[in-house]
């Protein structure tokens, strides 16, 4: 199923005309699956509500997401570990730098603008909290890779990171079977969550070692390995191992956001693609 086409997200950003209504999930049905990086992070400003929003108009069931800490404990959905690149915190709070998200409180962060940078209609978006855009993915029946980011700058992530989607919801069988992923860059990380939680599919971000693989796939459920890292050959490498659930072991790579970048991609045998403009992506794999 194609996702809705360009012209249709022009329309939307320009507010020409209203959208369709919301159509199917970009699924995986022979052809890899497309996961909206970020949300639909070409065209509204990355991990903010509104880039859900626009994901699920385009038809995208997967966002992927990245969450952090504040400095009083509440889980926020950022990429970097500083706020200056895609907030107004350098002009908000001047005497803070480095702007680390660690060393601002929940409350601090909720005043910033998370839009302005991505274009002025944006203005006003937010850095969500974890708990705001699950219930946001959850309102749009979207399913989610969830990204612990920088693990290693927040002791005990993991777990507070799973007691925020227990409280949500999102561990109740539905949500596990079908609807969660949870990824990181740090295999302890994931070895942590897989742990904590063995019925929850998990995905280690990287390319590790063919000789490595069957020691991740003890407490992983995906290799989810940069662009510029994977080939055919590696990809059949990973997929000739069932992962920690016992069924073989998938393989998403990203991030890729033109046509023949992501039709090199399913050549190789990807099982998904990470892209920030996943109607090109998906179009492109459905040969429109
Ligand atoms: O989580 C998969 C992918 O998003 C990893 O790349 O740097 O955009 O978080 P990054
Ligand atoms: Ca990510």
């Amino acid at each position: 199923m194609s996702a809705r086409p360009v012209a249709t997200i022009a329309a939307a950003l320009l507010g020409i005309g209203a959208l369709p209504a919301p159509g199917p999930s970009v699924a995986h049905h022979g052809r890899p699956m497309v996961i909206a990086h970020r949300g639909a992070s070409a065209y509204a400003p990355e991990n903010t509500l509104a880039a859900v929003d626009l994901a699920d108009e385009l038809g995208v069931g997967w966002v992927e997401t990245d969450v952090q800490r504040s400095k009083d404990g509440e889980l926020v959905v950022v990429h970097d570990a500083g706020l200056a690149r895609t907030t107004d915190v350098e002009q908000r709070f001047p005497g803070r730098a480095p702007w680390k998200v660690k060393d601002f409180t929940a409350a601090e962060i909720a005043t910033l603008d998370a839009g302005s940078w991505f274009g002025g209609r944006w203005a006003g978006a937010r850095v969500p909290t974890l708990k705001e855009y699950l219930n946001r993915v959850d309102t749009h029946h979207q399913m989610l890779f969830l990204e612990i980011k920088k693990p290693e700058l927040y002791p005990g992530i993991e777990a507070d990171t799973l007691r925020v989607l227990d409280e949500e919801g999102w561990l109740d069988r539905h949500h596990v079977r079908r609807r969660l992923v949870i990824l990181s860059f740090r295999a302890a990380t994931v070895k942590a969550v897989h742990a904590r939680r063995p019925d929850v599919t998990t995905g280690f971000n990287g390319a590790p070692a063919v000789a490595d693989l069957p020691a991740y796939a003890a407490f992983t459920d995906q290799i989810n390995p940069a662009v510029g890292t994977v080939d055919a050959a590696y990809v059949a490498a990973v997929q000739a191992l069932n992962g920690a659930h016992g069924r073989p072991l998938r393989v998403n790579a990203g991030t890729v956001n033109d046509a023949a970048g992501a039709r090199r991609l399913a050549g190789f045998g990807v099982d998904g693609i990470f892209s920030n403009n996943p109607d090109v992506v998906a179009d492109a794999l459905d040969g429109d």
